[in-house]
């Protein structure tokens, strides 16, 4: 298992290209089950997750083909909708699958995902929106064995849940008659997969609001779809710009996708400023404390709560966080403090009493953003040497993270095993 090095305390600077959003380009390869053509995705990221979800499809029968940023995706041979454990356990987002392959076919045997380090992950609220689509729906083993001919129904998501209102506009997508989804999540994820799925066909309005509605239509072709811009790495970046002081700008973000991010790193004292589809962050001073909440889009993003917790670990005064979307998502805080951080837990709250700085120590990755928030925090250890073990974890996010910071002025390097 591979390791980076960091020696912290200098600041970042210059600009950064951002990636394809890893959370937009996971369904839209589910959805490609869809297409009774080959579709072509532009600005894909090269990440784990991304190989994962590649090599689920072509288990499948899809031809599949990845080269730098561009896929093409034919899954007209997929003839078995069947998605194995082996494969679905591990990469959660497999379970995308679920709502393309039985509307599609009319049955699907898929792994349940199981859990994760961040919490129990259930997957309910999917087979409660299947089921009111006329899915009839078995647990055996772990799988999901679901069956029916799928026709169009008014359902209210429980919670606002990302996974399980992408599931259910593709299901719908091809199911006979209108489907009005309610409290449906308004990620931009969500309305990038609707623009892919209107391109190939489908007829689908509200998506980024909480009511969306689908008219099923009986055919979708295949299309070519750039996948938006990476929003929780574009903040990932910018933390780190500002937690070292330094003077970071991404390009091709888009600044509408991270409203309440932005207003929360500002509220810090972090200079910030949009030009086009740039963002650049400059931090000369101290950060302030500031206290933020997580919640579904619009509101603070979850996936950027551990970056913040390393950003607020050194700022002036304290600050808390409040994580409401998972259950267990303060895994770093523990490694943070191994850095000299002072954060306390207490039920889903943390309370972060800013220090100096942190100091560079040997701690280990637990989770994606997990370990985007130790790397941040190695970044702004002014001594020692920090080792983020187990990098496995990032990789399934960040493409080539070490190489992109050092060409920002990080001392950071990859120790492979
Ligand atoms: C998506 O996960 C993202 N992953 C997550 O990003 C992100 O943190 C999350 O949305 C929230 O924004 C992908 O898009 C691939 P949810 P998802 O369903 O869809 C509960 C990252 O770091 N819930 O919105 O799985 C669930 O337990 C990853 O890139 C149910 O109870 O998230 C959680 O507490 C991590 N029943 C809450 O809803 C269900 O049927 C939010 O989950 C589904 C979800």
């Amino acid at each position: 298992m591979d390791t980076i090095v960091i020696h912290g305390g200098r600041p970042l600077r210059g600009c950064v290209h951002l990636r394809g959003a890893k959370n937009a380009a996971l369904p839209l390869m589910a959805a490609s089950i869809l297409a009774e053509s080959p579709c072509v995705l532009h600005n894909v990221p090269c990440l784990h997750d991304i190989f994962s979800m590649d090599k689920l499809l072509s288990h499948m029968g899809a031809i599949t083909e990845f080269t730098g940023r561009y896929m093409t995706l034919d899954t007209t041979p997929i003839t078995t909708p069947y998605a194995p454990y082996d494969l679905v356990r591990k990469m959660r987002a497999s379970f995308f699958v679920l709502g393309p392959l039985v509307a599609r076919f009319g049955r699907a045997r898929v792994s349940l995902p199981g859990g994760c380090a961040i919490g129990t992950r259930p997957v309910d609220i999917h087979l409660k929106g299947l089921e009111a689509l006329g899915c009839s729906i078995e647990l055996d083993e772990g799988y999901v064995i679901a069956e029916g001919r799928l026709r169009g129904a008014s359902f209210s998501l429980d919670f606002p849940s990302v996974g399980a209102t992408e599931t259910l506009i593709m299901a719908a997508s091809r199911a006979e008659g209108v489907t009005r989804l309610t409290n449906a999540a308004r990620e931009p994820e969500i309305e990038d997969l609707a623009d892919f799925l209107n391109a190939m066909g489908a007829q689908i309005a509200g998506a980024g609001t909480d009511t969306v509605t689908i008219t099923g239509v009986p055919e979708l072709k295949g299309v070519e779809h750039t996948v938006i811009p990476d929003r929780i790495e574009a903040g990932t970046f910018l933390i780190a710009g500002a937690v070292t002081h330094g003077d970071v700008t991404v390009l091709d973000a888009r600044e509408a996708h991270l409203t309440s991010f932005l207003e929360k790193l500002r509220a810090t004292g972090a200079e910030v400023e949009s030009c086009g589809n740039d963002i650049r962050v400059n931090a000369r001073d101290d950060l302030r404390a500031v206290d933020l909440i997580t919640q579904p889009y619009p509101g603070f993003p979850t996936d950027l709560q551990a970056q913040m917790m390393a950003l607020l670990s050194c700022a002036d005064g304290n600050g808390t966080i409040k994580e409401t979307v998972f259950e267990n998502r303060f895994m770093q805080a523990a490694e943070l403090n191994r850095m000299g951080a002072d954060i306390e837990l207490s039920g889903n709250t943390a309370i972060i009493r800013g220090v100096p700085y942190l100091k560079g120590a040997p701690v280990m990755a637990s989770d994606l953003r997990a370990s985007a928030s130790l790397v941040i925090a190695g970044l702004s250890a002014p001594r020692g040497e920090t080792l983020v073990q187990r990098v496995y974890h990032i990789d399934r996010g960040y493409e080539r993270i070490e190489e992109r910071l050092a060409a920002l002025g990080a001392d950071i390097r990859r120790v492979r095993e």
